[in-house]
């Protein structure tokens, strides 16, 4: 192995890679699942090795190969975690990050580094930190969590990401955490003036003056969440106020000919700045629009990932003078130092039933909490952790006692649900307007009509014109709206649409309520201007509750 090799799982279109490269770091492989995103690694570093497939599949790499690198990397899926979603957390097929931090028991590498979305810092997940953290100690590392946020390191958008670094004890006291860059980021104008100038649109200085901010965070690299365009309805009024419609991607900026006054969209590559490339990296991102924009949408910023990966190299050069930290001194090591979760902790050392207020008596004296706040403890939890309850045995009305059970998350075994779910869903269900890049024709507020369901193969945009039969042919599912698309409308029978979903989402409880479905609608909020305002009305109706979390267009 050279002095600094990085082995990076869940690589995307390459932008921590970019950054980890920038730091220093070789890469000894790049494992990826999505198609687009290898072929943008393949185009940009021929000389990378890139695996292709599932990185949790032994038949794609075997972990035990790359002993001894010097850095495991990872952007594992966000999904599981992002407050956009469930937070199903440990229990969603797309969760890898306790596998990858199972696999420094295999690999050994001299550090980790592995990045995820905001949610995984809230409190739903402090027990699924807290875990992580004493796994890894328990492997020899050293571990720490962080919330960077991307503006603090001249990327022109708050992109806030939750941030995991550990060294093997001998490197730890060299690390330091990068510190902010004193210069504030470039505003949106400053960052996008000149490409929004660049088919001589007369309106581009003014728009420039108005975009004075950095821009909201880029959402919208989930395959499930469609079409490309910059995110659900609260990004979207963000960057309405500075000037940009968020409803869809353009392909070029405005020409001579459009109206000064126009709000324009963003090109992939305005994104691509925004997520902090410089033009002269060069890189080039593969595919249409729609998978570019995922690709773009789902990066860890390069210059974020440089300022890591080059702490985590200085680290490994022990670079500067070292500082002792709580593994090497016990003396700092107090009761709070490092605890995502007191009640968690409790719970793990011992083996017998234990009522809240018995865990509040347990926790450590910085770490008291009320009989209320130990049980949303174990509310989170108990989403992640199987947790065994035995019913109330007391007369003080304390309630049910509690024992933890196992750790739901895949952590590399062979017959965990995960493999069965992840395979059913790879083939992932994407529910979007007909025309995601268009504007839709406008129809009277109120209109409440049937659901055409149209299943078809293609992977970018919908079938050309009408929507096409019903019956399992790809790997998308799109439900369109004939007042949106222009569709005739095609009622098709509730059961065939039920069966349809169903084929996607095997398991899922649709099957359940069939013969309701025909009943389905989707209502316009307030008017059908644009696809992204619409919601699927009978998601709000009881009977359908458990349809509408992926029923969102
Ligand atoms: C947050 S993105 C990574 C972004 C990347 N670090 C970057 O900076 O560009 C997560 C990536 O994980 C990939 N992925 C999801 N599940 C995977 C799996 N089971 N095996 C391999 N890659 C997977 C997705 O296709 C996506 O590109």
């Amino acid at each position: 192995m050279a002095d600094l090799e990085v082995v990076e799982i869940c690589a995307g279109a390459g932008g921590q890679a970019l950054g980890l490269e920038r730091a220093g770091f070789e890469h000894a492989l790049a494992v990826e699942l999505d198609t687009a995103a290898c072929a943008t690694l393949r185009a940009n570093r021929p000389a990378w090795k890139v695996a292709e497939g599932d990185v949790a599949d032994p038949a794609l790499w075997r972990p035990s190969d790359y002993r001894g690198v010097a850095l495991l990397a990872g952007g594992v899926p966000c999904p599981p975690f992002t407050v956009a979603g469930r937070q199903l957390g440990a229990t969603d097929e797309r969760d890898l990050f306790a596998w990858a931090v199972e696999l420094c028991g295999i690999i050994r590498p001299r550090a980790l580094l592995l990045e995820n979305v905001r949610g995984l810092s809230t409190s739903r997940f402090s027990a699924y930190r807290q875990h992580v953290l004493d796994r890894l100690r328990d492997l020899g590392y050293v571990p720490g969590w962080r919330l960077l946020n991307a503006c603090d390191y001249g990327v022109p958008q708050l992109r806030p990401r939750t941030v995991l670094v550990a060294l093997q004890r001998a490197d730890a006291p060299w690390f330091r955490w990068p510190t902010p860059s004193p210069r504030p980021p470039a505003t949106v104008g400053e960052t996008l003036g000149d490409l929004m100038a660049a088919r001589g649109w007369h309106g581009a200085a003014a728009w420039a003056r108005r975009a004075d901010r950095i821009a909201p965070t880029i959402v919208g690299g989930s395959k499930k969440h469609g079409g490309a365009d910059l995110g659900p309805t609260r990004a979207k009024r963000a960057w309405a106020q500075l000037g940009v419609d968020g409803i869809g991607i353009a392909d070029a900026a405005p020409g001579p000919d459009a109206d000064p006054a126009l709000t324009p969209r963003l090109t992939c590559e305005m994104v691509i700045r925004l997520q902090g490339w410089q033009d002269e990296w060069g890189w080039t991102f593969s595919g249409r629009k729609t998978a570019r924009y995922r690709q773009i949408g789902n990066v860890f910023p390069p210059p974020v990932a440089e300022a890591v990966g080059t702490a985590i190299r200085r680290a490994l050069e022990h670079a500067g003078p070292p500082e002792p930290t709580c593994e090497m001194d016990p003396e700092m090591d107090t009761a709070t130092a490092h605890v995502h979760d007191p009640v968690f902790r409790v719970l793990r050392a011992r083996e017998d039933f234990l009522t809240a207020r018995q865990i509040a008596a347990l926790l450590p004296l910085g770490a008291r909490l009320s009989r209320a706040a130990v049980l949303e403890h174990l509310r989170h939890l108990s989403g992640d952790f199987e947790l065994e309850t035995a019913p109330e045995m007391d007369s003080d009305g304390d309630g049910p006692a509690y024992r933890l059970g196992s750790f739901r998350a895949f952590l590399g075994q062979q017959d965990h649900a995960r493999h069965q779910r992840f395979a059913a869903s790879r083939a992932t269900v994407s529910l979007r307007p007909a025309c995601p890049d268009r504007d839709a024709p406008t129809a009277g507020a109120g209109v409440r009509s049937r659901l055409a369901v149209a299943l078809h193969v293609a992977d970018e945009g919908p079938p050309a014109g009408r929507a096409e039969a019903q019956g399992r042919q790809g790997g998308i599912l799109a439900v369109t709206h004939p007042d949106i698309t222009g569709i005739e409308p095609r009622d098709f029978d509730a059961v065939s649409i039920c069966r349809a979903i169903g084929a996607f989402l095997p398991g899922n409880v649709i099957g359940r309520n069939s013969t309701h479905l025909g009943a389905l609608h989707i209502q316009s909020t307030g008017g059908f201007k644009r696809p992204s305002e619409i919601l699927l009305a009978p998601c709000l109706e009881a009977r359908h509750e458990h349809l509408p979390r992926f029923l969102i267009i």
